[in-house]
């Protein structure tokens, strides 16, 4: 009697000891998705992959069933087929449900049991963010460009209902002070859309360099694409230059690629052309686009100069000329005209600036900086189009139906939200990138400030000074990767990730579901796929990169 008591107690713990590590190892190694959706119900058993798998998708669909099978052929090497309509086991299905009206725009349902996979959702943008989290449920060695031998391709079962907290969640990225390649640009897309990012905001002129072609002034980037030297060590502790020329442009048609990539990934692009201030290269390229009658060199150095647009008439024609082929370019409804940082001192000087202030019946400078701008916003209005500015547009009053992008802190776009203008959020104190990650003194040389990526994590774009109402205004927000420092792709990708994960949940997750402990331990596993993805992250636990 003893003895079949010590066998069944021996087989009962055997049994236990054998099937609790393996659910443990499910939850952990499986459910990891970043950001973190609205709600994930688990349950029993998974659903494996085969080579025979279809993927079976709606017509409107069919583009983001043919991403998806993309997207798992490098690494299991099968090659799914995707066919319409087919209601079958062993399938993946991605349907549009015009029903789930709830889940807004950009909401998806994702159901998957043993049997099959369905995406549901009322757009084709929710069915695009549906297959992004499955993509997060399989193994990170799906993330892997070459074939994996002995990984079993399973997906546990789990019920996500998701739909995300902001409908402006970004990432800016300077293409002026370094050129990065356009094969790097898509690159960076692909990683956005991973993060269910839905803007990329390219900030495509400044004083270093003009990076977009326009058509009507060739110049722009005969001349204006190109500097002569790069400055060597920081602006504060210079060393000279390093003497060598540097630039590059996109041609109208790279950028058309460039959108309609994004397009496809249901992420909007929105150009950046900078006035009246970060205006060199352009100078450099039409001296008359300038106050002082000097010629100019597209600029070697970095920080902020006081080479500023004329005022003219003549230079606002010409910016709504670029502004004209700007529009064909981007479909999206915004066009970011900068505006910050344009030091007034030059039209202070200038007799003939000063003549046009007292025509134009204005009170100062910034009411002229106002003036310009307001030029554009009406342009722009006409076409359709709306105009987003850094927060410095409102200066000198800004037009009603301007959109306040607030870097200097969040004040700016209280200040905008209260009166009545759409804000979206780029403070500085928790989305420049650019800034330090760490206090190592080993991290990669960086512009400066410091940005750990947990204060990223812990922002909170909709001010507590704003009313539930103003806070609608908050169309959401971004993180900015300015790169006078940051002379490569790896660079830009070393101080984006993984701190522009912590900003894909800041701007994707319900407020209550955020929790920076558990966001780190999914990161562990998020980190295998950047790795798989070859992306030259920071890691969290190793020393960082030299
Ligand atoms: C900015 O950082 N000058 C917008």
């Amino acid at each position: 009697m003893k003895i079949l008591l010590a066998w069944g107690v021996a087989l009962l713990l055997s049994i236990l000891l054998l099937v609790i590590p393996r659910f443990a190892n499910a939850q952990v190694r499986e459910i990891s998705v970043l950001p973190q959706p609205a709600t994930v119900t688990t349950a029993d058993g998974s659903f494996i992959l085969r080579p025979d798998t279809l993927i079976v998708s709606d017509k409107a669909n069919h583009k983001t069933g043919n991403l998806l099978a993309q997207w798992l052929r490098n690494a299991t090497g099968y090659s799914l087929k995707v066919k319409p309509r087919e209601d079958a086991d062993n399938t993946i299905s991605l349907k549009l449900d015009p029903a789930l009206t709830r889940l807004g725009d950009e909401g998806y349902l994702l159901d998957v049991t043993p049997q099959r996979v369905v995406i549901r959702a009322p757009g084709e943008a929710g069915i695009f963010y549906g297959v992004q989290t499955l993509r997060q449920l399989f193994p990170p060695a799906i993330f892997s460009s070459s074939a994996q031998k002995g990984v079993e391709w399973t997906v546990p079962s789990v019920h996500v209902e998701d739909q995300p907290r902001f409908r402006w969640r970004g990432a800016m990225l300077d293409v002026c002070r370094h050129f990065m390649p356009k094969e790097f640009v898509l690159s960076f897309v692909d990683l956005l859309a991973l993060h269910k990012l839905n803007t990329f905001h390219w900030h495509l002129t400044d004083d270093q360099g003009w990076r977009i072609e326009i058509k009507k002034y060739p110049r722009l980037t005969e001349v204006g694409a190109w500097r002569k030297q790069t400055r060597l060590g920081h602006e504060r502790n210079p060393r000279g230059f390093d003497k060598k020329p540097h630039g590059g442009f996109y041609t109208q048609r790279d950028i058309r690629e460039v959108v309609e990539y994004a397009r496809q990934r249901h992420i909007t692009v929105v150009p950046e052309i900078e006035m009246p201030g970060h205006a060199q290269a352009a100078i450099a390229a039409y001296p008359w686009l300038g106050v002082t009658a000097e010629p100019l060199e597209v600029w070697s150095r970095w920080g902020i100069n006081a080479n500023i647009f004329n005022p003219s008439e003549k230079t606002i024609l010409f910016m709504q000329d670029v502004l004209t082929e700007v529009i064909e370019l981007f479909p999206g409804t915004f066009i970011h005209v900068g505006g910050d940082e344009a030091i007034k001192d030059q039209w202070k000087a200038s007799p003939q600036v000063q003549e046009r202030l007292k025509e134009l019946n204005l009170k100062d400078e910034h009411e002229l900086q106002s003036y310009f701008i307001r030029r554009m916003h009406t342009f722009l209005a006409a076409k359709g189009r709306r105009l987003i500015g850094w927060d410095e547009i409102l200066e000198g009053g800004l037009a009603p139906g301007a959109t306040v992008m607030s870097w200097r802190g969040v004040k700016g776009g209280i200040t905008a939200a209260k009166s009545g203008h759409d804000v979206v959020m780029a403070p500085t104190t928790h989305t420049y990138l650019d800034y330090y990650q760490s206090q190592d003194p080993g991290e990669l040389p960086s512009i400066g400030g410091f940005l750990p990526m947990e204060t990223v994590y812990q922002f909170e774009p909709v001010p507590e000074d704003l009313t539930a109402e103003e806070g609608k205004r908050v169309l959401g927000a971004q993180a900015q990767l300015w790169t006078e420092y940051l002379p490569t792709p790896g660079h830009v990708e070393y101080m984006a990730f993984p701190r522009l994960t912590a900003l894909s949940e800041v701007t994707w997750s319900l407020k209550e579901r955020k929790n920076y402990a558990d966001f780190l331990t999914r990161l562990n596993i998020h980190e295998q796929r950047l790795q798989h993805l070859n992306v030259n992250f920071r890691p969290m636990k190793t020393p960082p990169v030299k």
